[in-house]
């Protein structure tokens, strides 16, 4: 029996998937649309989005960590209509109302210039969101995914959550899912973004983990100073900054680690937990190929996949 076996793999939730499926939609109606970063400094554009689905199919159809689809309306550069785009769910399973009837969702703008053009081009998906007014229609699909969900036994669990930008989205809806249900084992939420005023849903989190002596709110600010004698972070560089409190969790052999953000966060918090931890601590997050185990810091992104493999006990959603 390999390590992370003898450690307590996690039995995930069941969950409902294409209940509304692209060819299917089903209208929701906007409720709130309201920034989600901190002040008018921040030079993001992140927007909370919550939206009513009741007397449709979707209504309490949605488990916390699953994405829903967005089918913008209107036409691509080809005439053909717009397909559908995935967004990561805020809410938990309960819905923003407790009864699975309001569902929300973490939109960042997105904007780039046209490489030939240098004209400002706008996401199509992302703006149109950002754009809906309370009362506002739109049609949506789903559920989808079902490997970035909470367990079936909550209490079986402690639960590490890393995430960076609005990869925090799924786990505010863990997070609050957990804590509604009186979850007790340790939760850690560690957020990185580039600066204090681009926290998302900061002081929600920041209330939590006042009110909760389980739940611990780390975060790690990649382009100001965190502290004296620790400059900028970056959401690995917290782990291993604040190791001495997070040392007892990590080696709890019913720990999970939940990682959501950016592409290369990955790389990075292999290589703190494999620097961090050995033995069976170790193997219970990561099995990593001996011919590599000894220079973790010349690890690379591409080398990872192949020679450096989550256990179960490690549940990843990054995107580029
Ligand atoms: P930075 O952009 O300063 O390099 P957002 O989605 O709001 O832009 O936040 C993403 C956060 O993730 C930023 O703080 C960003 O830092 C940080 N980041 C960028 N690259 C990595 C990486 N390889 N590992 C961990 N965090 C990263």
């Amino acid at each position: 029996m390999s390590a992370s076996m003898s450690a307590i793999d996690p039995v995930l939730r069941e969950v409902r998937l294409h209940v509304a499926p692209p060819h299917e939609t089903v209208t929701a109606v906007i409720t709130k649309n309201e920034l989600c970063v901190r002040g008018p400094k921040s030079a993001k554009y992140v927007r909370h989005i919550e939206f009513d689905v009741s007397g449709t199919a979707l209504e309490g159809a949605f488990a916390a960590g699953q994405s829903f689809g967005v089918v913008p309306p209107g036409v691509d550069e080809m005439g053909r209509p717009h397909q559908v785009r995935l967004y990561s769910l805020a809410s938990p399973s309960a819905g923003e109302d407790g009864a699975g009837k309001i569902l929300s969702t973490t939109v960042k703008r997105t904007f780039f210039e046209h490489p030939e053009t240098g004209e400002l081009v706008l996401g199509i998906a992302s703006n149109y969101l950002c754009n809906l007014q309370v009362g506002d229609a739109m049609q949506v699909t789903g559920p989808n995914g079902k490997r970035f969900v909470l367990p079936v036994d909550i209490q079986a669990h402690d639960y590490l959550f890393i995430a960076t930008g609005t990869g925090v989205a799924p786990f505010r809806g863990m997070l609050l899912e957990l804590l509604a249900r009186g979850c007790e084992r340790q939760i850690t939420l560690i957020m990185g973004s580039p600066y204090t005023t681009d926290l998302l849903y900061h002081e929600e989190f920041e209330a939590l983990s006042k009110q909760h002596a389980n739940f611990r709110y780390l975060t790690a600010i990649s382009r100001e100073d965190n502290g004296p004698a620790l400059g900028k972070l970056y959401v690995q560089d917290r782990l291993r900054a604040s190791m001495e409190v997070l040392r007892g969790q990590l080696a709890s052999t019913s720990n999970l680690i939940y990682i959501c953000g950016i592409a290369g966060m990955e790389l990075g918090i292999f290589q703190a937990l494999a620097s961090e931890l050995r033995g069976p601590a170790l193997a219970g997050y990561l099995a990593i190929d001996p011919a590599v185990a000894g220079d973790v810091g010349a690890w690379s992104q591409r080398m990872i996949h192949r020679k450096v493999k989550p256990t179960r006990r490690v549940m990843l959603e990054v995107y580029a």
